[in-house]
Parts: structure tokens; sequence; C-alpha cells
């Protein structure tokens, strides 16, 4: 799946705009900055078929990338983002989550989370509404580089702490972009 040469596809902002569902989906969620577009090119091998900066707020619609015929990756703009417009928060805010609740051929989401930082209260809301609605995710602690291990270890004690509290067992995979440190393991669970 990761051999074949990716393709942009399309740019989406909402789900009646999604191209025709059909192959399955790995969407990668999670607030703005953490890093979403960055793994998607870390994944692919790719310096910036996702666009990145280092400004929050640069994926601004789901965009969508086709792996040869087998799956699409779909980068989703961040949340929590102060600078966006209240009603435009709104408007993504409801687009992404018909997406994520309604998109039939999504398989997996892969929620981001900045390992330096504690989960937010939005990033603890969509866990609980993911494991609620019981959909496949699973969470990557991204820039896994900028802090010593045994922090990031104690990171995702923390963020198993809090799953454990709502019932939620999934699996929680720390990484970094820059030395692709837990990449196999991300890829693993995408191809699985
Ligand atoms: P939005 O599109 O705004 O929601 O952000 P995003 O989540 O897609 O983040 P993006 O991939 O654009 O990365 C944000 C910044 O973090 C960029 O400057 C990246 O270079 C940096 N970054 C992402 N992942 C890592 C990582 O693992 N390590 C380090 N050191 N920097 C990273
Ligand atoms: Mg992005």
């Amino acid at each position: 799946m990761f051999n074949a040469q990716p393709k942009f596809i399309t740019s989406a902002t909402k789900l009646e705009e999604c191209p025709p569902a059909g192959l399955p989906e790995i969407c990668f969620a999670g607030r703005s900055n953490v890093g979403k577009s960055s793994l998607i090119n870390t994944l692919l091998n790719k310096k910036n078929i996702a666009r990145t900066s280092n400004v929050p707020g640069k994926t601004q619609q789901m965009n969508y990338y086709k792996l040869g015929e087998e799956c699409f990756f779909v980068d989703l703009p961040g949340y929590g983002y102060a600078k966006v417009p209240k009603k435009e928060r709104e408007r993504w805010g409801k687009s992404i989550r018909d997406y994520l609740m309604d998109r039939e051929s999504l398989k997996l989401i892969l929620h981001v989370v900045d390992v330096r930082h504690d989960p937010s209260q939005l990033d603890e809301d969509f866990f609980y509404w993911m494991g609620m609605n019981e959909k496949p995710f699973a969470v990557v602690l991204s820039k896994a580089d900028k802090i010593s291990r045994n922090k990031v270890n104690q990171a995702k004690a923390k963020v198993r702490r809090i799953m454990k509290e709502m019932n939620i067992e999934v699996p929680i995979l720390p990484y970094s972009a820059s030395s692709r440190e837990g990449i196999d393991e991300i890829k693993k669970l995408i191809t699985e």
C-alpha cells in the first residue's frame, strides 16, 4: 500500500463533496498544528504532498489522497484554532462531525495529539465521542523527538489513564516526523 504512488484527489468542505465512497479511508484528526499533515507526508515518504506549516490552521478542507487503488488518506482541518471566525468554526465542526459519523467507508481515525501537551478538553471530548460511537480509532502522540523518552512514556501513560476512565481501549502510538520513530507501528496498524 505504501509503495503505490500517492495522488492528491480533491478537497471537500462537506460530506456531500467527498469522492464516491468505495475504497477504505483512513483519516487524520486533531487540533491545529499537532502534525496531521506531516504524518501523512511521513507515511507516504513525501516531503510536501500534504501542505504543512508552523502556523496553525494550514489545512482548511478535507484533503483526499489516493494510494494506488487501495485506499484514501484524508487530511482533516485541525480544530481549536482561535483565529478562525466562530461561524466558520461551527460550520467546520459540523462538516467534520458528519464525516466522522456518517462516512461508511471510513475504516480508521488517527487522532493526533502533540506529545508535549496534555490532551485538551476538545481532545477528551473527541475520545469520548469516538468511544461512545464505537468508532475505530487510535491516538498518535506526535513530535516525540521534542522531549525525552521518559517524558514520552509519561505522556502515553497519561492518555491511557484518561481512556481507561472512559472505558476505552485503543492503541496509543508515539511517533516523530523528524526521526521517523514509531512510523512502522502506525503503518502496521493502517495495513491491518
Ligand atoms: P493544521 O493543518 O493547521 O491543522 O496543522 P497540522 O496538524 O496538519 O500540522 P502540520 O503537519 O502542518 O505541522 C505543524 C508544525 O509541526 C510544522 O511546522 C511541522 O514541521 C511540525 N511538526 C509536525 N510533526 C512534527 C514532529 O514529529 N516533530 C517535530 N519536531 N516537528 C513536527
Ligand atoms: Mg494540516
